[in-house]
């Protein structure tokens, strides 16, 4: 089996947000160290919300410098930022708002609008951050994994998983039958750091496929997370650990 990343165990969700806030400051802080400044990339769904609220306080708030710190996001969903399903809500409200973050450090994916033009702007976004680099070397990678073994909104069987050129795209969802915002596999392949955060006995079984099954021909999104020159760490519970 090829070795996609290590696979850290934690006894509680508590645990698993606790080792997922702890990465995100020593992260943070050697970034800021080797290149004066810190580019994470948020995940959505439920999972990480409990390390954002953790972030939120101390010790991790104080230890953090918010002034170097710029915020991403992996994916949005096709609603404004005010709306319950909306990532950068959930972001806002667990992390992003108790913090004193420059509001133009966070760099939100605009779920609203057009989709695709809204992937053209946050890609223009980003190749401004990064200056001329053909790919975007993000410090940290928050992804989460569903049931169906997607991650970001990289869904199976979905025309994104084909994308090599760009880095963010406008992808078509059957299943939720609507488009989502997210960034592609070569855009998060090129991070520095990518960090699974899976809780629950809801996610056993794919994960157990995900990270134990070969790649079949066609393999599962999560399974094609393989940064290029970076590492990959899954932080999980117990409940979702494959037994
Ligand atoms: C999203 C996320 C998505 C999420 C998984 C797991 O927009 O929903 O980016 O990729 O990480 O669906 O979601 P849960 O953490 O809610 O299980």
């Amino acid at each position: 089996m090829k070795q996609i990343g290590s696979l850290l165990v934690f006894p509680s969700a508590e645990a698993v947000t606790r080792a997922a806030a702890d990465r995100f400051a020593s992260v943070a802080a050697e970034s800021i160290a080797a290149r004066g400044r810190f580019s994470v990339v948020l995940s959505g769904g439920s999972t990480p919300r409990g390390t954002y609220r953790r972030l939120a306080n101390d010790p991790y708030a104080r230890q953090i410098d918010w002034a170097k710190t710029f915020i991403f996001f992996g994916d949005e969903r096709s609603v404004p930022p005010d709306h319950p399903d909306s990532n950068f809500r959930m972001a806002n409200e667990a992390l992003l708002s108790r913090v004193p973050i420059p509001p133009g450090n966070i760099k939100r994916m605009a779920g609203e609008g057009d989709p695709n033009a809204s992937a053209a702007a946050y890609e223009a976004d980003l190749r401004a951050w990064f200056g001329r680099a053909d790919w975007p070397r993000l410090d940290l990678v928050f992804l989460g994994m569903g049931d169906d073994g997607h991650t970001a909104s990289l869904f199976p069987g979905s025309a994104a998983l084909q994308e090599t050129a760009r880095w963010v795209v406008a992808n078509w969802v059957e299943k939720f039958h609507t488009f989502r915002i997210t960034l592609t596999l070569p855009a998060i392949n090129h991070a520095a750091r990518v960090l699974f955060l899976v809780t629950g006995a809801g996610k056993t079984e794919r994960l157990a496929q995900v990270l134990n099954d070969e790649p079949s021909d066609a393999p599962l999104p999560s399974q094609l997370i393989q940064p290029l020159e970076g590492t990959v760490e899954w932080l999980v519970d117990e409940a979702a650990a494959p037994k």
